[in-house]
């Protein structure tokens, strides 16, 4: 998952816009990145190991070039060094890949028999020389893509210059592009984002497409060669929602943007789920955690049946749905390869299909029947935190449109204020971020720790588990989550003096279960940290450390109780010095399988 960008134009600034773009992109992945630029009719190829920065200083101010393509690079084929960096080039072919060609081994053994050389490990200079030979068999750029197309399996996202031709040309299947139309310049992209200081127009690439790009007119190609016509769409966010507003990281303004986010996204729409006698949920990563607290809560009060299933594993085990399941796929950026093709796999059972996305018009968005959007904004960081929540309010919110339809009133009453409570949600949330001194302090005990421990039961569990990934991805630190009960069926033995272990007591049916869950690992001399609310606020010795949150409706509990653990994890990182925007071996959207 490696972002990629382009530029034709004739106002010189390819470099420039290229380098921009990248720094835009680089949370896509950022172990190497390299540009390939035409100026004074000569093409420059530069490649460097290492962040965006470097290759920016190796490149240099002050060049004209009207058509460049750059690549900031996520490895997934051939180690971190220049000759697996982008650009790619092979005879008249240089190109920039996003994606994975799954059947790429052949294609080289083919090429190979052709006496085509390769330079590098890479699936993508595989694509270039094989664009190169189909070039020089047709003398036809598109007669080559569309021989292409045929030959290659797997995800590609191409940016592409050939050797005595100004355009630039783009290729897309399974992985995003877009193409964004500037005023005497236009720009490919893996991501709007990349393009907004230049225009907030551009247009979504369809897998198949192909395109011809010149500075002031456009030509895309469907899979069949027909020239088609791809709608113009406009950018809402602006430059701003992707700067740091004076924060040290996107990660911390993204916490920090929580009440805001909530707010935004409470007035989303619930579609109609009377129909659905069942929910399976699919989702990777964090958005599978918000899932887990979905189950929990849409159980509980909406009284139907909810699977929660991660979509690598989805894709390839024996399903059971039908037309009276509701699948709901989840993911911020709307373009998680397996969560993508769990929604395709759904569709093909004749199950419906709901997306809660953040990425308008992404391709998840795109491909399920119905969407529902967290208006979380852009969210750069890499460890998500605003969108997770807001995936959970929508998550809340399906429990309270069922809870209204169900007969069993009980449980209506537990949460009958809801609508009241998630207007005042805001206010309660930001009296817990007011509170960061007491989470600092608490990172403070536990930084240097190398394992860190997650209870709790029920909803709580589901907590711990997001708190603890939020964690290990930011601050490299071993942590794990656990059922409380699960413990002492052997976990426990890796608790001995001072192991922190962060109970999260939020269920007061069952608080007394998970506190002599933690009096266990206290007797073992675990450095206890209790979060609970003040409905539950036990008093004694079990604990080193206990934080007290304001209790509100059980369905948006869950949104109060993450922000803790999201900022303890936030000063672990900062505290152990961690590039907390761009932890190492991570990429914000996961687009290959
Ligand atoms: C979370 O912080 C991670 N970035 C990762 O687990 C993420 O949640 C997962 O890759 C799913 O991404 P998505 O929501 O964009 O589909």
């Amino acid at each position: 998952m490696c972002g990629i960008l382009g530029y034709v134009g004739s106002n010189n600034k390819g470099v420039k816009s290229v380098l921009n773009g990248l720094q835009h992109l680089e949370y896509r992945g950022y172990d190497s990145a390299g540009i390939a630029y035409i100026e004074d009719s000569k093409l420059n190829i530069i490649k460097e190991t290492g962040r965006i920065s470097s290759l920016v200083e190796a490149v240099g101010e002050n060049h004209d070039s009207n058509l460049a393509i750059g690549h900031t690079r996520w490895a997934t084929h051939g180690i971190v060094n220049k000759d697996n960096a982008h650009p790619h080039r092979v005879g008249r072919v240089t190109l920039v890949h996003n994606g994975i060609i799954e059947n790429y081994m052949e294609l080289k053994k083919e090429l190979q028999t052709l006496g085509y050389k390769f330079n590098s490990k890479t699936d993508s200079e595989v694509a270039c020389a094989l664009l190169d030979y189909l070039l020089g068999k047709t003398g036809n750029i598109n007669e080559a893509v569309s021989l292409f197309e045929k030959k290659v399996q797997g995800a590609y996202a191409l940016g592409i210059i050939i050797d005595g031709d100004d355009n630039l040309y783009a290729i897309k299947k399974n992985s995003p592009l877009i193409i964004g139309l500037g005023k005497g310049e236009n720009f490919i992209a893996s991501d709007v984002p990349a393009i907004v200081d230049y225009t907030n127009k551009y247009i979504i690439l369809e897998d198949g497409d192909f395109a011809k790009i010149q500075s002031d007119k456009v030509s895309v190609y469907d899979s069949k060669n027909n020239i088609v016509n791809r709608k113009t769409r406009l950018f809402e966010g602006d430059a701003l929602s992707i700067s740091k507003c004076g924060y040290d990281h996107f990660m911390q303004k993204e916490i920090y943007e929580e009440p805001e986010v909530i707010k935004n996204t409470s007035s989303a729409e619930i579609p109609d789920l009377s129909k659905y006698n069942r929910i399976c949920i699919v989702a990777c990563g964090s958005a599978m955690h918000a899932g887990l607290v979905g189950k929990s809560l849409i159980e509980k009060y909406g009284n139907i049946p909810v699977d929660v299933e991660i979509a690598s594993e989805f894709r390839y085990k024996k399903l059971f749905l039908d037309d009276k399941t509701l699948v709901i796929a989840i993911s911020q950026s709307g373009e998680t390869a397996d969560t993508l093709e769990a929604v395709k796999i759904a569709k093909r059972y004749g199950s419906d299909t709901l997306g809660i996305i953040n990425v308008k018009e992404s391709s998840i968005a795109r491909e399920t029947d119905n969407v529902v959007y967290t208006n979380a904004g852009s969210e750069i960081a890499v460890a998500t935190t605003k969108a997770y929540s807001a995936q959970v309010e929508i998550l809340s919110k399906i429990a309270y449109t069922l809870a209204k339809n169900e007969k069993d009133s009980s449980k209506l009453k537990e949460i009958k204020t809801y609508l009241e409570d998630l207007k005042s949600l805001p206010i309660i949330m930001q009296e817990i971020l007011d509170n960061e001194e007491e989470y600092k302090k608490i990172a403070q005990t536990i930084y240097n720790q190398k394992d860190i421990f997650f209870i709790g039961r029920g909803i709580d569990y589901a907590l711990a588990m997001e708190g603890s990934l939020k964690l290990k991805e930011i601050s490299y630190l071993h942590s794990e989550a656990y059922a409380a009960g699960e413990l002492k069926h052997g976990t426990i033995s890796l608790v001995e003096e001072n192991t922190p272990v962060i109970g999260i007591v939020s269920d007061k049916a069952i608080a007394d279960k998970t506190i002599s869950n933690l009096k266990e690992v206290d007797s073992r001399g675990a450095n206890v940290i209790y979060i609970t609310t003040d409905d539950i606020d036990t008093n004694g010795d079990f604990y080193k450390t206990k934080l007290v949150l304001p209790q509100t409706n059980p369905l948006l509990q869950p949104l109060v109780n993450i922000i803790p653990l999201q900022l303890i994890a936030y000063y672990v990182a900062k505290y152990n010095k961690c590039d907390i925007d761009k932890p190492r071996n991570l990429a914000k959207s996961v687009t290959v399988e």
